[in-house]
């Protein structure tokens, strides 16, 4: 059925091939791409797609597109998800969703009356590891959540060279490590638990407290170059934070998070503590589910196997020993959104917009914790 759904990708820089790539896995056809104009041209024709535009409103007027994938910086999300429902689109949303709660409310709100499905990219989720989590901890299998711990580190923004649109809060929003990677955690932990996070006691910190720009756009993930021009700026968003948790359900958690933490490129780390059990995954091996156990052996599951459990079933394609990694998940999330919008009848387990509007209230009170030095209602 998804065969008969097209769609359109806006952004064409680090994470936009990466949708492209996943809708073409599930034999989606994407048919517009939108990007700045001296570069989508060269985009569409390098991914063999037939409509290039070079601003979103125009897109979103073609009549041969049912989604649309916004995959731009994080100041256009509002904008784009709010004209794209209003062109009767349905829409899968980069995260965060967007810039601050009064704008993530104005999208819940036109969301909810549109009659279209409207995601947020927390493509985490999907790793199978994670929804076998979020199956067992909803059967009572590790018992009752005593409390979460864990993390995501990465090392792009390690020197003071390092530089991307997201360090400047005017295109990327007040909070930077949390709500680019943070939130990913956080609503992951939340997704497994089933319960929101209803405080937050946070503190941050900024390493380089100035940083060189290169003079010229630079894209995600790029490495600076000794021959570059650079010009001085203040960094006014955090490399890294320390939060402690609670949930609603009374599990308490705490998150390290930084983008300054050397030979971490990409590491998210899970535990969660049980009265039954503990369960601990880490996205460096994430074929693995490990099990802690207060009297028995510890215990090791990997994907596909029967000690697994179910809970990802429908969402692996490869049997155990083939690694079902970070592109991976993308497509399972879209196979998850676009049986949704195909009419069926399944599990919703992707993100909402009104669950891309709590990780943007999580970040506010965040925010408003580190400056308060207090525990802070979300
Ligand atoms: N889910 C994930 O794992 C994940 C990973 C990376 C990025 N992201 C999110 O994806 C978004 C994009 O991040 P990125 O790293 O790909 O950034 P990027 O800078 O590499 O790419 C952004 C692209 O958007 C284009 N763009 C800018 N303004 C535009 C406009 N007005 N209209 C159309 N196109 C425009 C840029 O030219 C660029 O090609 C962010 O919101 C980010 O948080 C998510």
């Amino acid at each position: 059925m998804t065969k008969q759904i097209r769609a359109g990708v806006i952004g064409t820089g680090f994470i936009g091939p990466v949708h492209l790539e996943a809708l073409r896995r599930l034999g989606v056809s994407v048919t517009a791409l939108c990007d700045l104009p001296d570069r989508v041209r060269a985009a569409a024709d390098k991914f063999g797609i037939p409509e290039a535009f070079g601003e979103y409103r125009e897109m979103l007027r073609s009549p041969n597109l049912d989604v649309v994938h916004i995959t731009s910086p994080n100041r256009f999300h509002c904008e784009m998800s709010l004209a794209a429902l209003k062109a009767g689109k349905h829409v899968v949303c980069e995260k965060p969703l967007a810039m601050n709660t009064r704008e993530t409310a104005q999208i819940v709100k036109l969301a909810r009356g549109s009659g279209k499905v409207f995601a947020v990219n927390y493509n985490v989720r999907f790793y199978p590891a994670v929804l076998a989590l979020h199956r067992m901890v909803a059967r009572g299998e590790l018992g009752d959540i005593i409390h979460v711990n864990g993390s995501y580190m990465q090392d792009w923004l390690f020197k003071d060279t390092d530089y991307n649109w997201r360090l400047l809060p005017q295109e990327g929003g007040k909070l930077r490590a949390v709500a680019d990677i943070g939130t990913h955690w956080m609503d992951t932990v939340s997704f497994i638990l089933g319960a929101k996070i209803a405080s937050v006691f946070a503190d941050l910190g900024t390493f380089h407290k100035t940083r060189r720009r290169p003079l010229g756009e630079v894209q995600t993930f790029a490495k600076s170059d000794a021959k570059m021009n650079y010009a001085s700026y203040k960094v006014e968003t955090e490399d890294f934070a320390s939060v402690l948790l609670q949930f609603a359900n009374g599990a308490r958690g705490n998150l390290g998070v930084s983008q300054v933490a050397a030979g971490r490129k990409n590491c998210i780390r899970i535990e969660i503590y049980g009265s039954k059990k503990s369960a601990w995954w880490c996205s460096e091996e994430p074929e693995m589910l490990r099990f802690g156990n207060r009297d028995g052996a510890n215990e090791t599951a990997v994907r596909a196997t029967p000690a697994f459990g179910d809970g990802a079933a429908g969402f692996m394609d490869y049997p155990p020993g083939h690694v079902e990694g970070f592109p991976d998940t993308f497509k399972m999330l879209f196979r998850n959104i676009y049986a949704a919008i195909a009419g069926g009848k399944g599990e919703r387990l992707f993100a909402t917009a009104g669950d891309g509007h709590q990780e943007v209230a999580v970040c506010e009170a965040i925010m408003k914790s580190n400056k308060a030095r207090k525990w802070t209602t979300v």
